[in-house]
């Protein structure tokens, strides 16, 4: 049912949904996908982000119970949820783990200053070289299909803001990035330092051969749209591991694909939903 709903809505919500920037947004994609940095304003940088510490709980009296750890929240915790509600009622992502995670996590932090205001909005938003930040309830669907617990070791490809990776590293302290695109890797790195995701590992390079080095993950989620599920990113999951990735044509509605891997090793595939994702680039194993 939640699915179906969710299929319902990509399809009637145009090309404002799944990762299609709006119209002000698409300066440079479809014309020209690949603007050069020069072409982009360089974004300001990150302002120290705004801490307050919370201690939950009642004031300790006389002889304090068990410390409870203070939790860090950040500014516009209403908004963010608003932005859960969405995710909860309208598609039904039920995931306590996502929905924990896509509270605390500060969207805002992780797009340009000049799109900050409209960070909590449920669109994706423009962060320059041609990309975008996922639409707030594509990255609570994918994370949440993920199924993933603190022991989980994942890897994501296309870092683009860091805002996934982020979201991710909530859940767990296993995190793996990978963003093709130089200066976008380098300001994720930055900013992901700052906001305090330090547990995060981030590499400046081709996704499509995965991370041998670190595999096996117990999943793997890839945020740009590919032709094809890449061999190698399969043979990097481990058994019983779930990746999630758009697959179709660029510039169109692709599927969103859901790769198992039982602990024998086997493969299945399913498409979820319709959605519509920036292009993945790259060599696309061509030459391999
Ligand atoms: C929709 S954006 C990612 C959004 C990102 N997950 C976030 O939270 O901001 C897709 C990203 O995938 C990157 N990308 C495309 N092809 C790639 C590849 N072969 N390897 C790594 N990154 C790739 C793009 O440069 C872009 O930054």
């Amino acid at each position: 049912m939640g699915w179906l709903l969710a299929v319902m809505l990509v399809v009637g919500c145009g090309g404002g949904c799944g990762d299609s920037p709006s119209p002000s947004e698409i300066v440079g994609r479809a014309s020209e996908p690949d603007a050069s940095p020069a072409d982009t304003p360089e974004p300001e940088s990150q302002p120290e982000p705004e801490r307050v510490e919370r201690v939950e709980g009642p004031e300790p009296e006389s002889v304090p119970e068990a410390e409870t750890p203070p939790t860090k929240t950040w500014p516009r915790a209403d908004e963010r949820e608003r932005m859960v509600e969405i995710a909860l009622v309208q598609w039904k992502v039920t995931d306590e783990a996502t929905l924990r995670a896509m509270r605390q996590c500060p969207r805002h932090l992780f797009v340009p200053e000049d799109k900050r205001a409209a960070a909590y909005q449920n669109r994706p938003l423009a962060i320059g070289w041609a990309q975008t930040i996922s639409q707030p309830t594509v990255v609570g669907e994918m994370t949440a299909i993920l199924n993933l617990t603190p022991k989980s070791k994942v890897l994501e490809i296309g870092t683009g803001s860091g805002y996934q990776a982020a979201v991710l590293a909530e859940i767990t302290p296993h995190v793996f990035s990978i963003e093709i695109k130089e200066p976008l890797a380098t300001r994720a790195a930055k900013t992901l330092k700052e906001v305090g995701y330090t547990s995060v590992t981030t590499r400046f390079g081709d996704g499509y051969h995965g991370w041998p080095e670190e595999a096996p993950f117990d999943a793997i989620i890839v945020t740009a749209a590919a032709p094809h599920v890449p061999p190698p990113l399969i043979k990097q999951l481990a058994p019983g591991g779930r990746l999630v990735i758009p697959v179709g044509p660029p510039f169109a509605r692709q599927d969103l694909v859901l790769v198992l891997k039982d602990d024998k090793g086997n493969v299945q595939t399913q498409s979820l939903f319709p959605v519509s994702f920036v292009p993945f680039t790259g060599s696309l194993g061509k030459g391999d």
